[in-house]
């Protein structure tokens, strides 16, 4: 599994009156395979996850990625990191379905051959391939965050990164995208608002007000993120 360096974190948006942080003082090592993130909205949980393939840089400490530095080695740092994103609009670049899926293997030295079994593979595990060929913008939203997750599973990723990504699924989806994510070799850092996805993971982070507040094994993470909102 990669190592995860958080140390003394901050994270500022903006400037002078207008500024907010985001993150503050956050310090923390993961090296579990199964990591979540939950908290209010606005506690910090997406910056948390954008910070960890450097699509956001800390404006304060260090986040490193098995020793790479985020602000130095973004690059490296994003083709061992995939992410995922809440609203799969983001993240879809291809006309097609099949297209899309094959876009992040561009240059990584597959053959067509190779590449087309990948696509077909990924296809098949989440329930794709009666929409190979179609325009990926025409899918339903489920559908969209199923073809947005496969396209970043098909790159092999050593950390997968995902921000809500059941938000818009139905409940066999849901349960299927949750099959997936059990059965990944990969490190994952979920953050979600579902809590029953969490069950089985390692490890629970719990922010609130910009802060990391609780950090433990998920029954006592949910039941501490549960006292916060009905105390
Ligand atoms: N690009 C940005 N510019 C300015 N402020 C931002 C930006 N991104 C996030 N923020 C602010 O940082 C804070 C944390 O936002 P963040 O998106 O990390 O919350 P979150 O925990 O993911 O919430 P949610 O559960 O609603 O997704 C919020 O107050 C938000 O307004
Ligand atoms: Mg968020």
């Amino acid at each position: 599994m990669p190592v995860i360096d958080v140390e003394d974190v901050e994270v500022e948006f903006g400037h002078g009156a207008n500024s907010r942080l985001a993150l503050r003082e956050v310090t923390v090592r993961l090296d579990e395979p199964r990591i979540g993130v939950i908290g209010a909205n606005g506690s910090g949980k997406s910056t948390f996850a954008r910070l960890m393939n450097a699509l956001i840089t800390p404006t304060g400490g260090s986040v490193r990625i098995d020793g790479l530095d985020t602000r130095k080695q973004a690059k490296e740092i994003r083709r061992r990191v995939g992410f995922c994103f809440t609203d799969p609009d983001n993240q879809i670049v291809m006309p097609t379905v099949a297209e899309d899926i094959a876009f992040g293997l561009r240059r990584r030295g597959l053959t067509r051959d190779q590449i087309q079994a990948r696509v077909d593979s990924a296809l098949l595990a989440f329930n794709l391939s009666d929409h190979r060929d179609h325009p990926a913008h025409l899918l339903s939203g489920g559908q969209k965050q199923l073809l947005a997750l496969s396209s970043v599973l098909v790159t092999e990723p050593d950390l997968l990164v995902m921000d809500e990504p059941t938000t818009l699924l139905d409940l066999a989806n849901s349960r299927a995208v949750s099959q997936v994510i059990a059965e990944l070799p990969q490190q994952v850092i979920l953050v979600t608002h579902h809590l029953d996805l969490l069950e089985d993971f390692d490890r629970v982070l719990v922010f609130a007000d910009a802060r990391l507040v609780y950090d433990a094994a998920p029954e006592q993470a949910l039941a501490y993120y549960r006292g916060l909102v009905a105390p």
